[in-house]
C-alpha cells in the first residue's frame, strides 16, 4: 500500500476519503482538517486563551499537541474521579504530557472536595455512575474555565461519540438532547464558557493513528464504569455500517449540522436559571453540586491544584 500523495509507504487507508497516507502526509491531513473545521465553526480566534479537558485518553491529549502546535498555548484540567488505580494512572499520563508541552495543568478532585469518588456519589444520588460522572466533569470544566478566564473550553469529543449519542438520542427520541448538540457553543453573559469539539468530524480511527504516529503517551484502558454502556454498543454497530459504506458516519453527522442549522434559526436561547448558592447556571434552584454539598453535609470546599510547567 502506497501513499496516494508521495509513493512511499502507506501507513494508513482511509477509506471514507478513497486514500491511503504515509506518516507525514496523514499527520498533515488530520491537521488541516482540524484547522478546517476551527475556521468554518469560528471556534478560536488568534489570542483566545484556552482550556483543554484531558482525560489522559487518545483525544483529549491530541487536541492539547495539536492546539499547542497551532500556538494557542492552552492549559490542561484533569478531573480526578476518584476511579481505584484507573484514575492515579490517568493522571500519571496527564501530568508528564503537560511536562512534555511546558504547559499549565490544573487537578480537581472529586475526593478532595466531597470525600468521595464517583460512584459513592452517584450512589447517594442514586443516579447511574456515567450519568452522574457527566454531571460533574460540565460543572467542574465550565467553573474552572471562568474562575481562570480561561474562556474557551475545548474537549476531544470526537466523530464517533458524537454520532453514537446522536444515535441514541434519536432512537429514544430526546428531542430535548438532540438539537443541543454542536462542533461550538457560545459563551453566555459570563457564565457558561465558550465549549468547542475541533474533532467533531474526525474519527476515532484518524485519532488513534494520529497519536500513535505523533508518539504520544495515552492511556489505552478505558473507564471500568463505561463497560456495558449503550454508547460503546452504538459505536460498534455504527462501525459495522462504516465498514460495509465508508462515509455513513462523517455524512450521519454533517448532515445533523445541516439541519440543526435549520432547527435554530427564529429560536432564541432558553432561559437559563443560576444556583442561588454558587451562581453557575442550574435547572433549579441549586446546583447538582450545591445541592450535593448540602446533602452529604460537609463544609463547602472548591479547590483545585496548579501544576505549572511552563516556566
Ligand atoms: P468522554 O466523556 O469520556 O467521552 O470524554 C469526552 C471528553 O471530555 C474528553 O475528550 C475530554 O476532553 C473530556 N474529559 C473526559 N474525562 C475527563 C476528565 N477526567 N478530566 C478532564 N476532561 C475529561
Ligand atoms: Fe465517568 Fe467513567 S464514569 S468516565
Ligand atoms: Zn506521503
Ligand atoms: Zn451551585
Amino acid at each position: 500500500m502506497k501513499c496516494k500523495l508521495c509513493n512511499n509507504k502507506a501507513a494508513i487507508n482511509l477509506r471514507a476519503y478513497n486514500t491511503s497516507l504515509c506518516k507525514a502526509h496523514f499527520l498533515s491531513f488530520v491537521e488541516k482538517r482540524v484547522t478546517e473545521t476551527i475556521r468554518k465553526y469560528k471556534l478560536l480566534n488568534k489570542g483566545d486563551s484556552v482550556l483543554v479537558a484531558v482525560s489522559g485518553g487518545k483525544d483529549s491529549l491530541s487536541l492539547w499537541h495539536i492546539l499547542t502546535k497551532f500556538g494557542y498555548a492552552p492549559e490542561g484540567l484533569y478531573i480526578d474521579l476518584g476511579i481505584n488505580g484507573y484514575s492515579d494512572r490517568s493522571l500519571k499520563k496527564v501530568l508528564s504530557f503537560a511536562k512534555e508541552v511546558k504547559a499549565r495543568l490544573w487537578v480537581v478532585s472529586l475526593k478532595e472536595i466531597f470525600g468521595l469518588g464517583i460512584k459513592e456519589l452517584a450512589r447517594v444520588l442514586k443516579r447511574p455512575y456515567c450519568s452522574a460522572c457527566g454531571t460533574f466533569k460540565r460543572y467542574l470544566m465550565n467553573r474552572i474555565s471562568m474562575e481562570r478566564n480561561l474562556r474557551v473550553l475545548a474537549t476531544g469529543h470526537n466523530l464517533d461519540d458524537e454520532v453514537s449519542s446522536l444515535l441514541g438520542n434519536l432512537l429514544y427520541w430526546k428531542e430535548e438532547y438532540l438539537w443541543k448538540k454542536n462542533v461550538v457553543l457560545e459563551e453566555y453573559e459570563g457564565h457558561l464558557a465558550k465549549k468547542i469539539k475541533p474533532f467533531f468530524l474526525i474519527s476515532e480511527r484518524e485519532i488513534a493513528a494520529y497519536a500513535f504516529l505523533s508518539g504520544i503517551d495515552y492511556i489505552y484502558e478505558e473507564c471500568p464504569y463505561s463497560v456495558g454502556a449503550k454508547t460503546l454498543l452504538y459505536k460498534e454497530i455504527l462501525s459495522r455500517i462504516e465498514d460495509q459504506s465508508p462515509g455513513t458516519k462523517l455524512m450521519f453527522l454533517k448532515g445533523y449540522l445541516k439541519r440543526l442549522k435549520a432547527e435554530k434559526e427564529g429560536r432564541e436561547q432558553g432561559p437559563v436559571s443560576y444556583c442561588t448558592i454558587c451562581n453557575y447556571p442550574s435547572w433549579g434552584q441549586k446546583c447538582v453540586f450545591c445541592s450535593l454539598t448540602e446533602r452529604l453535609d460537609i463544609p463547602y470546599k472548591f479547590e483545585y491544584k496548579e501544576y505549572d510547567f511552563s516556566k
